[in-house]
């Protein structure tokens, strides 16, 4: 068996802690996230719910508004915690929000308290993808380039108005 990289206990431990933390009084469903972003940092979110259902956010939702919070920009692994009887994988929305930040290949592993129960590539999971490139933008995660300029700008970071 491959050996499991070193990124993937401290995935998992920052998202099995979290966990710990949703606010989940409807679902009863307690979710934890968490993403390596390309500097090799680790931040973490569990599902934050709300008495008006539809305003609730998931946990990985939750991690990477952290990362991007934190300056990250690339999403490099993805470990969701959940205990179910089946492996708690991202819900569709989850998926096209991770993938703004990740690349086709990026692992999507999916764990209980106790074990890994599923590995995948955000890939699999968002087959076919539609992505920042649709829309002309070079920082899409699968293209070549990792600026976050569009085409025609001339700095990687600048808005394209003036604040
Ligand atoms: N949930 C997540 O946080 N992540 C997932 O991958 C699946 C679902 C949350 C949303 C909601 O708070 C609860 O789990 C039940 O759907």
């Amino acid at each position: 068996m491959v050996e499991d990289p070193m990124w993937l206990a401290a995935l998992l431990q920052a998202a099995r802690q979290v966990r710990a933390h949703a606010h989940a009084p409807y679902s009863r469903f307690a979710v934890g996230a968490a993403v390596l972003d390309e500097q090799g940092r680790v931040h973490a979110g569990c599902n934050v719910e709300n008495a008006a259902y539809p305003q609730g956010w998931c946990a990985e939702t939750s991690a990477l508004a952290a990362m991007v919070s934190a300056g990250g920009r690339r999403v490099a692994a993805v470990v969701v915690v959940g205990e179910a009887a089946d492996p708690v994988t991202p819900c569709g929305g989850c998926r096209q929000k991770l993938r703004e930040f990740a690349a086709d290949d990026c692992p999507v592993i999916v764990a209980d308290g106790q074990q890994v129960r599923a590995r995948f590539t955000l890939g699999q999971l968002l087959p076919v993808s539609f992505g920042p490139q649709h829309l002309g933008f070079a920082s899409d995660p699968k293209g070549s380039q990792s600026t976050n300029a569009r085409p025609d700008s001339t700095s990687d970071t600048a808005p394209d108005f003036a604040p």
